[in-house]
């Protein structure tokens, strides 16, 4: 029978105590608890023939972005049409059940599409808001999370509940598209409403992070971190940012002590802490820093996920990891699995495969091979392009230091020195990037700015 959800939408339900556990499971997802799953499995006892709470484990599993989920997802979508059959479902429930029909079978174009239209009837439908945030975050189209958050806007304020979440994806939005005195203001909200709040928290972490305000982003974690406990594997994600300001002041120690102690999971690695790791070991490695063994259990956990090609980032990053580890076999069979992947004219994921991902894994493998040229040729004339393998600016922005460091091994100092250049102009308070735009001039002779950027450099560093 239809029932009224916590934000006052008609849900299909047998019982009071279904919707409260599913409102419950909602609020638990948008607070990345890992406790989330629970939450759904009591909903799920209240009333098995939950429409929504089908769907909304279906996207649960979808959003591991693991193939060896798929047949859950797709047993879910069952469940979902056979519940939807036996009592029926409203219009809003039927265009999930195709969302999540459209999602499993890689069509994320359309996922999207349904939402923005669940949106547009229901904008307090907060389930297809922040799956669209998602889709449209990996598919690197952060102009797209902003208009979404921009125009159900109008139908949120701090008597619905979540509002405080919504207000921080909304931060996380405008930092994105570079407009972070807004995101900042918004993200410091939603924290002053939930003090727990991961994702707004983290919203202002990347705000610090694009501002070059690496000292205070060590700060606004720190006193935060106790708070996070009994979150997902998005508090490590967290970490990575706090090792990122470390990294950036140049205390390469403290980066791999934090790597040690917080950014590497205790056991199961998700397809994000894979991104976080090889995203710090082989920013330490293009600094000369020796990383030891650290690869191989970063390798060992790539392995496990090498065939899923469920995001273009995720295997961007497990062919950087195969590639530092030295396992030019499990590069090869990503490399050829994502090429087959790239021929699949009926997923939106693979024309960035083509179009951007299959680059980046072979430019991971000429990297480890000290092809340098052969980096440059791959990386450079798709810089702008990357975008749209999603992922966060401060994400993204591995890639970019790759073609810089691999311009600058191949003796193309002029080409590194004017990406350099580029890249402290947009961002001119980095001291890792102005130390090597001096280390670069030095070497092309221009001795005078070599010592204004080093100088620039060590004012910025206490
Ligand atoms: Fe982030």
């Amino acid at each position: 029978m239809s029932r009224t959800d916590c934000r006052g939408l008609d849900i299909t339900a047998a019982n009071a105590a279904a919707v409260a556990g599913f409102d419950r499971t909602i609020g638990a997802y948008l607070g990345l608890r890992a406790d989330t799953g629970d939450h759904l499995k009591v909903t799920l006892e209240a009333d098995p023939g939950f429409v929504m709470a089908h769907v909304l484990r279906g996207y649960f599993m979808l959003l591991f972005a693991s193939r060896r989920l798929l047949g859950r997802a797709l047993a879910s979508l069952d469940a979902a049409r056979k519940a939807a059959g036996e009592g029926g479902c409203n219009r809003r429930e039927e265009m999930h059940i195709a969302a999540l029909e459209s999602w499993s079978s890689g069509d994320q174009n359309r996922a999207l599409a349904l939402w923005d239209r669940i949106l547009t009837e229901w904008p307090r439908d907060v389930l297809a808001l922040k799956l669209s945030e998602y889709w449209n975050f990996y598919l690197g189209d952060c102009r797209g999370m902003r208009e979404v958050q921009a125009r159900v806007a109008p139908c949120w304020d701090e008597s619905v509940p979540d509002y405080g979440k919504v207000l921080g994806m909304s931060a996380f939005a405008l930092e994105e598209c570079g407009a972070y005195e807004e995101a900042e203001r918004r993200g410091r909200r939603a924290v002053e409403i939930d003090g727990a709040d991961l994702w707004g928290t983290h919203a202002v972490a990347h705000v610090m992070e694009m501002t070059g305000r690496p000292e205070e982003g060590i700060g606004w974690i720190d006193e935060r971190g106790e708070d996070f406990a009994g979150c997902n594997a998005v508090v490590n994600h967290l970490w990575w940012h706090r090792a990122l300001f470390h990294f950036e002041l140049g205390r390469f120690d403290a980066v791999l002590d934090l790597y040690d102690r917080e950014v590497l999971p205790a056991d199961v690695f998700e397809y994000l802490d894979i991104c976080n790791t090889v995203s710090i070991l082989w920013r330490l490695e293009e600094e000369g820093v020796d990383v030891g063994d650290r690869w191989e259990r970063v390798a060992d956990a790539a392995a496990e996920r090498a065939e899923d090609l469920q995001l273009v980032f995720a295997d961007a990053h497990y062919a950087m990891a195969f590639a530092a580890a030295g396992r030019g076999g499990a590069l090869d069979a990503l490399i050829a699995a994502a090429e087959a992947f790239a021929e699949d004219a009926e997923q939106t994921q693979s024309g960035v495969m083509a179009a951007q991902g299959l680059a980046l894994c072979r430019a991971a493998a000429a990297a480890k091979a000290e092809d340098w040229q052969g980096a440059v040729d791959l990386l450079y004339p798709r810089r702008r392009g990357i975008r749209a393998v999603g992922g966060s600016h401060a994400q993204r922005d591995l890639f970019q230091r790759s073609l810089i460091h691999a311009a600058e091994r191949a003796g193309r100092e002029r080409l590194a020195c004017s990406l350099l250049a580029e890249r402290c102009e947009e961002k001119p308070n980095s001291p890792i990037a102005l130390r090597r735009y001096a280390r670069v001039l030095a070497a092309l002779g221009d001795g005078a700015a070599a010592t204004a950027a080093e100088r620039a450099a060590a004012s910025l560093v206490q």
